[in-house]
């Protein structure tokens, strides 16, 4: 008899709202449409270099639109070109890509669906150059990928953050204080950018616009000279001052990107007191910005990119991934990715109408 036409699917990098609405979308058009078997791959690379994967059935896939994580499972420690090996107190690195390789012609699946951030594309696209037919579906709350104009899990991050904007608002008006919210982003202001602006933030920090903390104490004061007795600062946890640096919260050794950022809301929370007198508190955000359900936008987005990543397996377009370009999804070369983060631009519109309302940037 002959043997069903299979694909596989991973998840790497960290959990993203949304990553779910993409496998199902991947899985349901596969058996659907076109009567192909999905073998989902556990943990991302690391199930491919381990052989733990399981067939996805329609059932698996059905009703998990709304569901955050992955039913997956993800890694964001597990590039097979560099695997972490720990011997003792020592950590070696060793390429284990042609394991992978070896593992995936037996498994006989005609593409790999890479779901993934920066990381997991780059090791996508390694393995499409190693001869491995690949497609991808980018992935970040950061939406700091090239190649396409937006990542699923953005609005969900930012709808979260902006709620948080608002709510600690109420604190700082009742107390005279000022607020400070920290945010994701990485290297990248897109989230504290948007939340910002959605909140009405009246100081936004973003990577992109080291800042000055005259300028940010200078907004405090102007502002209760106003009678404005409060502040909301909203700060990436990548931004950092003139001429400093970024606060790294963790070094995680075996992981392919090391540094893990936090803490910049502390370092300048101390600052804006002692300069101002005015009492100032702090919420880091974290993980709650990539945890639970899916907005409706992500949702929708992520279902119209996981459906695009099934017409390019059959237009054997390997080496691509679904992205947006305006209102269109389109194919995108995978290597587009691979020219670093998408940082926001100086002049980007957002910050030009923030600007224009007398949001201060730090600058
Ligand atoms: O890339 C997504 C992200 O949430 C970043 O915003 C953040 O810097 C990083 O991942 C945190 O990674 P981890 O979950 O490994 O701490």
């Amino acid at each position: 008899m002959k043997k069903k036409r299979s694909i596989a699917i991973l998840t790497g990098g960290g959990d993203c709202p949304g990553t779910n609405a993409v496998i199902r979308a991947v899985a349901k058009k596969a058996i659907i449409e076109l009567g192909i078997e999905v073998i989902g791959i556990e943990d991302g690379f690391e199930g491919l270099i381990h052989r733990r994967w399981r067939k996805l059935h329609y059932e698996d896939v059905s009703g998990i639109l709304t569901i955050g994580g992955t039913i997956l499972g993800t890694s964001n420690k597990s590039d097979p070109y560099k695997c972490a090996v720990e011997k003792g107190k020592t950590l070696r690195f060793r390429n284990v890509s042609k394991t992978v390789i070896a593992n995936l012609k037996k498994l006989g699946v005609k593409c790999l669906v890479c779901i993934g951030g920066d990381g997991t594309l780059f090791i996508a696209n390694r393995f499409h150059k190693d001869g491995v037919p690949v497609v991808a579906v980018p992935k970040t709350i950061d939406n700091d990928l090239r190649g396409t104009d937006i990542t699923f899990g953005f609005d969900t991050a930012v709808s979260i953050a902006t709620e948080a904007v608002d709510r600690v608002h109420t604190t700082a008006q009742s107390h005279h204080r000022v607020m400070i919210v920290e945010v994701m982003g990485r290297t990248a202001g897109w989230i504290a950018l948007y939340s910002g602006v959605a909140g009405g933030g009246d100081i936004i920090l973003i990577p992109e616009i080291p800042y000055n903390i005259e300028s940010v104490v200078g907004k405090v004061k102007d502002r209760n000279r106003m009678g404005k007795r409060f502040s909301i600062v909203v700060v990436s946890e990548g931004a950092k001052p003139k001429g400093g640096e970024v606060v790294i919260q963790k070094i995680v050794k075996n992981s392919p990107e090391q540094v893990r950022l936090g803490g910049i809301s502390f370092v300048l929370g101390h600052q804006i007191e002692q300069i101002t007198g005015i009492e100032t508190r702090q919420v880091v955000l974290g993980h709650l910005q990539r945890g639970g359900s899916p907005t409706p936008t992500d949702r929708v987005l992520a279902t119209r990119l996981g459906t695009k990543a099934v017409e390019l397996i059959e237009a054997r377009q390997f080496g691509y991934m679904a992205a947006v370009k305006g209102n269109d999804i389109v194919a995108v070369k995978l290597e587009e990715t691979a020219k670093g983060p998408r940082n926001v631009p100086l002049e980007h519109p957002l910050i030009v109408a923030a600007r224009s309302v007398g949001t201060c940037f730090g600058d």
